[in-house]
């Protein structure tokens, strides 16, 4: 007789439980780190270069360390004396930490002010006098490489020119040999311009050295507080067990708070000597000028096809510029991320990738927004040449995907660049899609608006994403190989909390980390505190970002509610008096085979594990679990928009967007649909809005919230969304596939797509983002491609 437990009654898989995090959050009683002050805390601002590339010839800070109220005015200089001037990046480049020889890009710290409040050390950073003599200023690879090009890094000894790294990863033999057998080779050139997170809460750090005790405490925006005390431990040589990393609430990350930045370093050492609590919280204009730039790649590529639409081959190659220093959070071995996930969801047989990275007088690049290292780029390149291709053929885009996607019965299947696709059913997905924006329909209603002079234009995009990182082969930080962990304590009244390696900016992980638990051992979630960002009670681990925490943390929550099963039902078999074999589980109960009315439930077993354990037995039920992921997730999505391009004016509205996320199995609907829309925002934004660039001189140009424009719930279209096709991931113990990125990833092409059908037939091949309206007119009136490449124009 079954007395199973409802999963959705108890908050388990499936429920769209509402997220618990927003009790506290839409109260006003989230605890930010600019929310916490420590008794006799200092505050420390930072004095930024208004020169993109110049010589530092002189600091004097002797006006500011006159001005009352200032204790300690750091510069280069000092901090090389701690040997901390420069610091290593995650991708195993120098970072300077404050300039001593030369300033590389406007906005780069160069001192920093510690004073009693942080409008004191605002205005002694003001007095301080830096003398510059101006260098020539490089915005673009093409710059980079020009012969007789200034050495950007020459604090390097090895390093001679402007290039990072020159890369390869594909078959060149097999890709030319398909280019030889080709009937129509489709070209594409574009540009995906920088962009940034602009996350609500800026970054932030209190450092809190205690001298009595030897410990520094640092409460800090990070993603992956365990990296930071590794790399705090690492490089300032400070002993592990004596760094407390805690990353209280954090809102919104999207990668733009995993690197460690000069601000945490400069307020830790601050910390260290001046032994008070000293805060740094960055402002909005810091944020978006110095910290966590996204993108800015240039993609050439080329495509054979034969004359029937299959595709035989592709070529891509990718210069990606860098900044000033090569510090993209990205944990791969391969150099420029994962962009040769670039056709993954397509059957192509043969592909070649080159990559070049050059330096240039820009903040450093190359962050993962909201995307798994590059795959943004990737997807986005991916789906504006699909289009490119079946326009060349002049073949329908929605037939053209389909006949060359990856088959259901195919997988698993081998990517031409060495990727493992386990799963999806892609035709399935794009077929949702189609039914749902009435494809047909549209397409009639389109040619007759042609007919009367109006500009329809429908935009497919359909990505896959690698998402998950790592494995441990493949993936590390500073040496660190990618897991990730669970630590579960049930207590004896059945009530528990649950602990990870990861960390929520707004996921709502306290949410769904309880469900995955519920689901596994029938405690209602309500029962579960979820508790992250700790490195002194949580195990270690590897952070959030690239939507790796379904695929592991949360595959880490599973397997250690499966541990604490596997030791309740021997308290169980101990209980009822049977022995382990005869004992059966169904949500929340073990029973005895023979007599299922007989039975104990989890929390039954809770108590006995503190007050009445067999002989022998260990007591206490807590156990913790590690999980190295046998391989990514890949989720697939199909969106689709349509638009109207005003043709006097070229502004353009989306009249209506559907989309189809097939992320395997949804732990919380809502939550996931939460994302998608979320995601799609962003998309928006930045095909439509979002314009940050730089001039010939390396001024960031639309370095401002007036320019650079996050869309509020005026401008952001309404989305349908689809959720029939679910997939489940073979590998993953749920089932489950990461679903954070997918939108921001695969929507800007669906709205440039969409844009680009609007105009076909002008002779325009690409508009590079943000399709802003004077970009669309230029297309529209002088029918050629519009670039957005740095250097522009500044009334661009
Ligand atoms: O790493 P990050 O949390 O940014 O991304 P994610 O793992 O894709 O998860 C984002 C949110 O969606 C989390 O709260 C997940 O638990 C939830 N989610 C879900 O409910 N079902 C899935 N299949 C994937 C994610």
């Amino acid at each position: 007789m079954s007395q199973a437990l409802d999963e959705i009654k108890i908050g388990g898989l499936g429920a769209s439980r509402k997220r618990v995090e927003d009790n506290r959050f839409i109260r006003g009683k989230g605890n930010y780190t600019d929310d916490i002050t420590l008794p006799g805390m200092l505050h420390m601002e930072i004095l930024r270069s208004p020169l993109a590339h110049a010589r530092i010839k002189s600091i004097d800070a002797s006006k500011a360390w006159d001005i009352p109220g200032v204790h300690l005015v750091l510069t280069g200089e000092m901090m090389a004396t701690r040997n901390l001037a420069w610091m290593p990046t995650l991708s195993y480049d120098t970072q300077a930490v404050l300039a001593t020889d030369k300033v590389r890009f406007q906005g780069q710290e160069v001192a920093c002010v510690i004073a009693d409040d942080p409008y004191i050390a605002k205005d002694a950073c003001e007095a301080i006098d830096v003398e510059y003599e101006p260098l020539p200023v490089i915005v673009n690879p093409e710059q980079a490489v020009a012969e007789g090009a200034p050495v950007i890094r020459d604090d390097k000894d090895s390093q001679r020119d402007n290039v990072i790294y020159d890369w390869e990863v594909g078959d060149a033999a097999g890709t030319d040999r398909a280019f030889a057998q080709a009937d129509v080779i489709s070209k594409l050139k574009l540009h995906y311009p920088r962009s940034h997170p602009s996350p609500i809460e800026c970054c932030g750090s209190i450092a809190d050295f205690n001298r009595a005790t030897s410990k520094l405490t640092v409460y800090m925006t990070s993603q992956a507080p365990h990296i930071i005390r590794a790399a705090v431990a690492m490089v300032a040589e400070l002993p592990e067990h004596m760094i407390r990393i805690i990353s209280p609430d954090i809102g919104g990350g999207f990668g733009n708070k995993v690197p460690v930045y000069p601000g945490y370093v400069c307020s830790i050492l601050a910390s260290i000597l001046l032994e008070r609590p000293v805060k740094w919280i960055e402002d909005k204009s810091g944020n978006l000028i110095s910290t966590g730039f996204a993108r800015d790649v240039y993609l050439d590529g080329e495509m054979a096809l034969r004359r029937d639409g299959k595709i035989l081959g592709v070529r891509i190659h990718t210069d990606a510029d860098h900044g000033a220093f090569f510090s993209d959070a990205q944990p791969s071995k391969f150099k420029i991320g994962l962009m040769h996930s670039a056709f993954a969801a397509y059957d192509v047989p043969a592909a070649h990738l080159t990559a070049r990275g050059t330096y240039s007088n820009k903040a450093p690049g190359g962050v993962a927004y909201r995307c798994s290292f590059r795959v943004t780029e990737a997807m986005f390149f991916q789906e504006r040449m699909i289009q490119a291709a079946a326009d060349d053929l002049g073949m329908d885009q929605a037939q053209f995907r389909r006949m060359n996607f990856v088959r259901d019965e195919d997988f698993p299947h081998r990517t031409p660049f060495g990727f493992l696709l386990d799963s999806g059913q892609y035709a399935k997905c794009l077929d949702v899609g189609l039914k749902a924006i009435g494809y047909e329909d549209f397409r009639r209603e389109q040619e007759e608006a042609r007919k009367r002079g109006r500009l329809l234009g429908l935009g497919i995009s359909t990505m896959t994403e690698p998402l998950g990182a790592g494995n441990s082969r493949e993936y590390d930080i500073l040496g660190i190989k990618m897991f990730d962990s669970a630590d579960l304590k049930v207590h004896l009244t059945g009530k528990a909390i649950l602990r990870t390696g990861a960390k929520s900016q707004g996921q709502g992980h306290e949410t769904t980390w309880a469900q995955i638990v519920a689901h596994e051992l029938g405690i209602p979630a309500e029962d579960i505190t979820v508790e992250e960002g700790d490195t002194d009670t949580a195990p270690f681990g590897m952070g959030t970002y690239a939507s790796r925490s379904t695929p592991v943390a949360g595959a880490a929550v599973a397997m250690v509610s499966r541990k604490i099963r596997a030791k309740a039902r021997k308290l169980a078999a101990h209980l009822l008096e049977v022995s382990e074999e005869d004992v059966e589980w169904e949500l929340g109960r073990f029973y005895i085979r023979s007599a299922p009315d007989r039975g104990v439930t989890i929390q039954e077993c809770a108590m006995a594990a503190y007050s009445n354990m067999p002989d022998g037995m260990e007591p206490g039920l807590e156990n913790t679990a590690y999980y190295d992921p046998p391989n990514l997730t890949w989720p697939f999505a199909c969106y689709i928009v349509t638009v109207e391009v005003d043709k006097e004016t070229g502004v353009w509205d989306v009249l209506k967007m559907v989309a189809v996320d097939d992320c395997g199995v949804r732990i919380n609907p809502m939550i996931v649909e939460g994302q998608i829309m979320g995601g799609l925002t962003e998309a928006y934004a930045m095909a439509n809005m979002q314009f940050i660039t730089f001039d010939v001189d390396g001024n960031c140009v639309g370095s401002n919230y007036m320019d650079y424009l996050l869309p509020s719930a005026w401008e952001t279209p309404g989305f349908e969304l689809h959720s029939e096709v679910v997939t489940p991931c073979p590998h993953h113990p749920i089932g489950a596939k990461g679903i954070g990125e997918c939108a921001a990833v695969g929507g800007p092409a669906a709205f440039v797509n969409a844009v680009m059908d609007a105009l076909s037939g002008m002779g325009v091949r690409n508009i590079d983002m943000p399709l802003l309206p004077d970009r669309v007119w230029e297309a529209i009136t002088y029918r050629r491609d519009v670039s957005g490449a740095p250097p522009v124009r500044s009334d661009d």
